[in-house]
């Protein structure tokens, strides 16, 4: 046996993502934590898998996405997404842009609502999977930035535009100029994410949040995300026209949920929509 320290061994693409699914929820992590969950071209290829897998899956109703150990995702890989592949080419290139931005925009119009539950470091190009996921909380002690500016690209792959959508065009401006770190309370207070609470209560929380949509109707969960996305980018006139195409079609989805959220209301009496959803239990079994 030599006396030479001996090379970590590299993580298994298969490795580089940890999920678990329990009562609905799939907890899915970034899983590179030696590496502060940089998102290489493994990583990216196995998240893909995951989430593909789970998309259809009965059992799944909602995705939770967060990091193992102390980030949630250092954004980009610079040695294996950006040097190595520069190094290879062109090609090379465009393939690890293809894989995951293919990735990105798969969870941005995702079957299943989304949370990111980010329990630290998020930079750069981590803002993608931040944005691709519906809703977002945040550790307290999170620290957000576009650290780009500090070793010379623009904030691409979507990031710039994700701070244009979120923030501000001052505070956009300020964080991409500046590359100066924010912690989730700022994030929160700037409207990059929806809430921030402290680290140790960060999974009930998101839990909490998650079971919420978990009790009602999916087919209305599904409409509803993908229009407040699609609107942002509409005339009135034309989000007015979707938006009545749109609940057209949910309502052709099997979705006689609706029906009896609103018996439940008008003739039961047995619950305010004001107040809580219908209950679902009482539909019957395959329906939505
Ligand atoms: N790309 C590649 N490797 C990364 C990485 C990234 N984005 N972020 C962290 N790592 C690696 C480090 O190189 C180090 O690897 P090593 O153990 O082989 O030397 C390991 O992860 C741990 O990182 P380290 O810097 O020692 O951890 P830290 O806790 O002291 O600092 C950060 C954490 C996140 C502040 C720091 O790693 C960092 O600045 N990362 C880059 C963030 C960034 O600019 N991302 C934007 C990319 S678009």
């Amino acid at each position: 046996m030599s006396n030479q320290p001996q090379a970590p061994t590299e993580r298994a693409e298969a490795d580089t993502v940890a999920c678990s699914v329990s009562d609905g929820i799939a907890w899915v992590k970034f899983n590179r934590p030696e590496k502060r969950n940089a998102m290489n071209p493994k990583l990216n290829r196995q998240m893909l898998r995951v989430i593909e897998e789970l998309e259809f899956r009965s059992d799944v109703g909602v995705l939770v996405l967060s990091g193992e150990g102390a980030a949630w995702s250092a954004g980009m890989d610079l040695k294996e997404y950006f040097r190595e592949n520069e190094a290879r080419g062109l090609d090379a290139i465009r393939q690890a842009q293809r894989e995951c931005y293919g990735l990105w925009r798969r969870l941005r119009w995702y079957q299943k609502p989304t949370i990111a539950m980010v329990n630290g470091w998020c930079f750069g190009g981590g803002y993608t999977p931040l944005f691709g996921c519906d809703l977002a909380f945040a550790a307290e002690e999170a620290q957000f930035g576009l650290s780009e500016v500090n070793w010379g690209i623009i904030p691409g792959g979507g990031a710039t535009k994700i701070a244009r959508e979120l923030l501000s065009f001052r505070r956009a401006m300020y964080h991409a100029l500046m590359g100066e770190n924010i912690d989730g309370r700022t994030a929160a207070e700037w409207g990059l994410v929806n809430e921030a609470v402290p680290l140790a209560q960060l999974q009930a929380r998101v839990e909490q949040v998650a079971r919420a949509l978990l009790a009602k109707n999916p087919v209305a969960l599904k409409a509803t995300k993908d229009a407040i996305r699609r609107v942002g980018e509409m005339t009135y006139d034309n989000a007015e026209d979707y938006l009545v195409r749109a609940q057209e079609a949910a309502n052709f989805h099997d979705n006689e949920g609706r029906k009896e959220g609103m018996k439940q209301f008008i003739d039961d009496k047995t619950y305010k929509p004001g107040l809580a959803a219908y209950d679902k239990s009482k539909r019957t079994e395959g329906k939505r």
